[in-house]
């Protein structure tokens, strides 16, 4: 059988330093435990359009189809910042979410014992925290029809529309149930059914898909309280589905609740392939930081952790991403951090490159 394929898209900003990192680890799994990638390499975000004159070439995106697995580092930065808008390098990354059909978007927030205290909150409301936060990612605002910006009267108006079928909340709505099931069978979807129509459709269908998962505790949430909620008591959570952009606004307060953005990673998921696995892309959830870029400063564990997700849901070695997972954890507990999660006195930073080092030494070290 041939090797898995890997496409990697670094992308712009801190997205190549943090891809190194990972290049380091899919090198190790090659070399210590036999696993090699065919892996190739190609260009999104400002660093295509640099070259191409778009965020992504046709060619990429067809090679993005026929992958096992994408890896995308982050895209955009103030250098593209006056582009126009269908050339900017978040669209690139929309289309391949788009055109990939990528509707799931698992965003888990975990807070590693180690960093318990680097939360912005208190220290029993995050410590042991392990919720997943499932986004919906093809639909919704960020693709609805009619967009744009159009004259009226003597002004202009900017319209953006929140659309969704009942097949796209249903599809999202059942892999958060699956997940559900894998985990502690407690599922909150949260939307706005009190002000929007979508929300209640969003709210009807998850109930009716609910009907075929009696074991999962479901629970419905306005955003706004959810929003609320996950500050209070986050520990209260399993799973969330939402929509596209409360999924986008809730991960990244997730985030927080795990001491730095640079610690969350993703995976987006289709249908599957004809191989049977899942159309997938992983990337972590954080930007490509551009107060930060070029300094050797970047976290590259949530873009370490994305490429764990890879080995659990895409190549189904489950093992190897505990594997990595805990690599990452003792990383942390060796007192190793990069400059986004100081807070201790008397500790030095390590650098991008010196945190991607000693999660291979971790890994050695655990065979
Ligand atoms: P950002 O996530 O890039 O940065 C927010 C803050 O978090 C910054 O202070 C940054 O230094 C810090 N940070 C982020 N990742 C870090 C890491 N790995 N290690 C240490 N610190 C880290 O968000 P932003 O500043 O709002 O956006 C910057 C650019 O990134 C924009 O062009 C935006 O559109 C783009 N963006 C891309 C993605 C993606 O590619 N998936 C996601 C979010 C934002
Ligand atoms: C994310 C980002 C993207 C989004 C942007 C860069 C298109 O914020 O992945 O969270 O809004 O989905
Ligand atoms: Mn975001």
């Amino acid at each position: 059988m041939s090797n898995p394929s890997l496409l990697i898209l670094p992308g712009d900003g801190i997205g190549p330093e943090v891809m190194a990192e990972v290049r380091k680890i899919i090198d190790w799994y090659g070399a210590k435990r036999d696993l090699a990638f065919d892996v190739s390499e190609d260009l999104v975000g400002g660093a295509a359009y640099d070259k191409h004159g778009t965020p992504l070439h046709d060619d990429t995106m067809a090679k993005a189809q026929t992958v096992d697995a994408v890896l995308l580092g982050a895209v955009g930065g103030p250098k593209y910042d006056n582009l126009d808008f269908s050339v900017k390098p978040e669209r690139g990354l929309l289309r391949l979410r788009k055109e990939m059909d990528l509707f799931a978007n698992l965003r888990p927030a975990q807070c590693f014992d180690a960093l318990a205290d680097f939360s912005s909150l208190k220290k029993d409301v995050v410590a042991g925290l392990d919720i997943m936060i499932v986004r919906e990612l093809t639909s919704g605002i960020y693709f609805g029809e009619p967009r744009g910006i159009i004259e009226e009267g003597n002004e202009r108006v900017g319209i953006n529309t929140q659309r969704y079928t009942e097949s796209e909340i249903d599809r999202v709505a059942r892999s958060a149930f699956e997940l559900a099931m894998k985990r502690g069978k407690k599922l909150c979807s949260m939307e706005k059914a009190n002000v929007m129509e979508s929300g209640i459709l969003w709210r009807e269908v998850v109930t009716e898909v609910g009907k075929e998962y009696p074991e999962v505790e479901l629970s419905h949430m306005y955003a706004d309280a959810g929003a609320m909620q996950l500050c209070r008591w986050p520990k209260q959570f399993d799973v969330i589905v939402t929509d596209n952009l409360f999924g986008d606004l809730l991960s990244d307060a997730a985030a927080m609740l795990t001491g730095s953005l640079g610690m969350l990673p993703s995976a987006s998921l289709g249908q599957p392939m004809e191989n049977g696995r899942p159309k997938a892309l992983y990337e972590p959830v954080h930007g490509s930081a551009p107060d930060i870029a070029g300094q050797g400063k970047a976290n590259p564990i949530a873009c370490i952790l994305s490429f764990a997700m890879a080995l659990r849901y895409s190549f189904d070695m489950g093992e190897e991403a505990d594997r990595l997972e805990k690599a990452v954890e003792q990383v942390l507990a060796d007192g190793k951090r990069t400059a986004d999660l100081l807070g201790e006195e008397g500790v030095t930073p390590v650098s991008t490159s010196e945190m991607g080092d000693a999660v291979v030494a971790a890994l050695d070290a655990s065979l």
